[in-house]
């Protein structure tokens, strides 16, 4: 599966697109600045040791995607997703978005929408397949290829398929993904990562994680 990382040149997108690159997914990652996206791709693929990450801008990116992934600050979540909103059209677009609060990151401030996942379907609109995925997952964890990733992934959308056509991505990073139904569950993940990065600070790590017990 062709997958875009949107904003790919970041913390939380490198982590991502080798992980998903090594489990032999054609990763494309995006940049506002085409020359960004190939350099970085370039890096990731020296780590590799294979040519396997494509870098270009972010519009080219989602434009070749099957699946694509955001990863930008939320400042720049509704600007981005209006750059892409014609290429996503019948498409799968998983936000990874967490509306923190830019003075306090210790908290969120959620948009009217009532998440940063449920805004980006007002903004793509109906024709796109919006998920809401991969918000409570340190990018220190993520970009350790040697480090299993020991925590669950809880997955939310409108459309069952599109839910298991990306849990099924997300088990490809090595991690339990979880179905947490409807669209609007991502009012209640995206505030986890807040208390994740509380969590981080108290007791000095990068990485905490979230584990959901009881489940079949
Ligand atoms: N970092 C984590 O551990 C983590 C964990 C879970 C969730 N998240 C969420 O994932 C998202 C990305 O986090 P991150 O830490 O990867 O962010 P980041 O490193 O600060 O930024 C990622 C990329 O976004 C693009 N970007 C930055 N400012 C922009 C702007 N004003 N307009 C358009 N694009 C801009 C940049 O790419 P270009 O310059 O190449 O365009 C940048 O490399 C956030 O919403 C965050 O809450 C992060």
């Amino acid at each position: 599966m062709k997958i875009a990382i949107l904003g790919g040149t970041g913390e939380q997108g490198p982590g991502l697109a080798l992980r998903w690159a090594q489990a032999g997914e054609e990763v494309i990652i995006g940049s506002r600045q085409r020359e960004k996206g190939e350099r970085v791709a370039a890096e990731l693929n020296q780590e590799l040791g294979k040519a396997l990450i494509r870098g270009t801008d972010n519009v080219s990116a989602a434009a070749a995607a099957d699946v694509a992934v955001l990863t930008v600050p939320y400042a720049a979540h509704v600007s981005t997703l209006e750059t892409v909103k014609e290429q996503m059209k019948g498409k799968i677009f998983v936000d990874v978005s967490v509306p923190l609060d830019p003075e306090n990151p210790r908290r969120v401030i959620m948009p009217p929408a009532g998440s940063a996942t449920e805004e980006a379907q007002h903004v793509l609109g109906p024709e796109v397949q919006v998920i809401g995925a991969l918000q409570n997952v340190s990018a220190h964890l993520l970009r350790d290829l040697h480090a299993t990733i020991d925590c669950d992934v809880l997955v939310c959308g409108g459309s069952k398929d599109a839910r298991a056509t990306v849990m099924r991505l997300i088990e490809k990073l090595g991690t339990r993904a979880i179905d947490a139904g409807p669209l609007e569950a991502a009012r209640l993940i995206e505030p986890i990562t807040a208390l994740l990065i509380r969590l981080n600070i108290r007791h000095k790590v990068h990485s905490a994680g979230i584990r959901i017990t009881g489940l079949p």
